[in-house]
């Protein structure tokens, strides 16, 4: 089977295409035929090595890239129960997506519904469980909440937009660009700017009567965090979840209160889809949405093995809009 591999960390340039031996499913996992995989920054981050000291995203090399995809069941490990081969599953967290077939563990994978097309499935698994724990367990979204969305117009922007939207929230949107600020309008936000070295804060304050909003989803991390910490309310609530920008490594306490006795945390999708059935209600909300259309993704890029460095490349240049996906079969 082909697969896309590191051996080592950094650039496009160690990305390796191999052929390896199709995988056997041990006790309690299944072997995936992939169709579709996402193409997620946790790739770039993964090629860079960022979890290369992760207790919670541990790697190992030489490692098959890819934490999402989607395809058939084409066989079972000993004791996996409620699932058959020829089933169609789609699966995150679990390495090894840049290939044509996949070892994951059982309890990770959900059913696909007959009215999601694969490449939905693939499109949606990661950013969309993302966006749902992110807008419900973390902020609490709701009637009478005001949030503000850094990276409004990428995958997991677009679908907090629209989630906060139906939830009844109050959605402001930060883009780098008008026309990405467009999509986020076009996906709901209430107002949609550009972040416009920092000054989306005054922005932020002046539309909520200089209060700040009650939570920030900021994805970026080093270039917006101080002026997150602006755009917040007193006691508001600042959630940290990437760093596509870079990382925050200087942050006093002290700050957090000076900036209104805020609330600052670093989740993690992987300790909000804990369990089997936390997988599949997240799921089956995220796909039902999908299936009845008060929920879209937009694909923005449909990449073949032999164009995967561009895929990074892209991700990493901020060119895309929306979800990448790797089609395999
Ligand atoms: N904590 C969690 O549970 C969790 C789960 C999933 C992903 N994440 C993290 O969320 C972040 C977003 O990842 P994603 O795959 O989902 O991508 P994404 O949502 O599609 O975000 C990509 C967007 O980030 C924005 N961006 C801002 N600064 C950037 C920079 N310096 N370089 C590149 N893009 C930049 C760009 O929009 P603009 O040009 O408009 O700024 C770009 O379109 C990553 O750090 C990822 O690891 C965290």
């Amino acid at each position: 089977m082909r697969a896309i591999q590191i051996d080592r960390y950094g650039g496009p340039e160690v990305l390796v295409r191999r052929e390896l031996p199709v995988p056997g499913p041990g006790p309690g996992e299944v072997l995936v035929r992939l169709k579709y995989s996402g193409i997620n920054f946790m790739d770039i981050h993964t090629r860079q090595g960022k979890y290369a000291a992760s207790r919670t995203y541990p790697v190992s090399l030489p490692t098959t890239l890819g934490i999402e995809g989607s395809g058939t069941i084409e066989s079972l490990g000993s004791g996996v129960e409620g699932l058959r081969v020829g089933d169609n599953v789609v699966y995150c967290i679990c390495w090894g997506s840049y290939a044509d077939y996949a070892i994951v563990p059982a309890w990770r994978v959900a059913k696909v519904p007959d009215a999601l097309p694969l490449d939905m499935a693939a499109a949606s698994m990661f950013h969309g469980l993302t966006a749902h724990y992110l807008a419900n367990d973390i902020g609490k979204l709701g009637p009478g909440v005001t949030c503000l969305v850094h990276s409004a117009s990428g995958g997991i922007g677009q679908l907090l937009i629209q989630l906060g939207k139906r939830m009844g929230a109050t959605v402001y949107a930060t883009t780098s660009s008008e026309a990405k600020a467009e999509v986020a309008r076009k996906r709901g936000a209430t107002q949609a700017f550009l972040y416009d070295n920092g000054r989306f804060a005054d922005i932020v304050r002046n539309l909520t009567n200089g209060r700040g909003v009650d939570v920030v989803f900021d994805p970026i991390g080093r270039p917006t965090f101080r002026d997150t910490l602006r755009a917040t309310r007193t006691k508001g609530l600042v959630v940290s979840f990437g760093s596509v920008g870079g990382p925050i490594d200087d942050i006093n306490p002290v700050e957090l209160g000076e900036a209104g006795s805020l609330f600052l945390t670093r989740p993690r999708l992987a300790d909000y889809l804990s369990d089997a059935e936390t997988i599949r209600r997240r799921a089956a909300d995220i796909f039902g949405a999908l299936i009845d259309g008060s929920l879209s993704i937009e694909i923005a890029g449909r990449h073949r093995f032999d164009r995967i460095e561009q895929a990074h490349e892209d991700l990493e240049a901020r060119r895309t809009i929306g979800k990448s996906i790797l089609e395999i079969a």
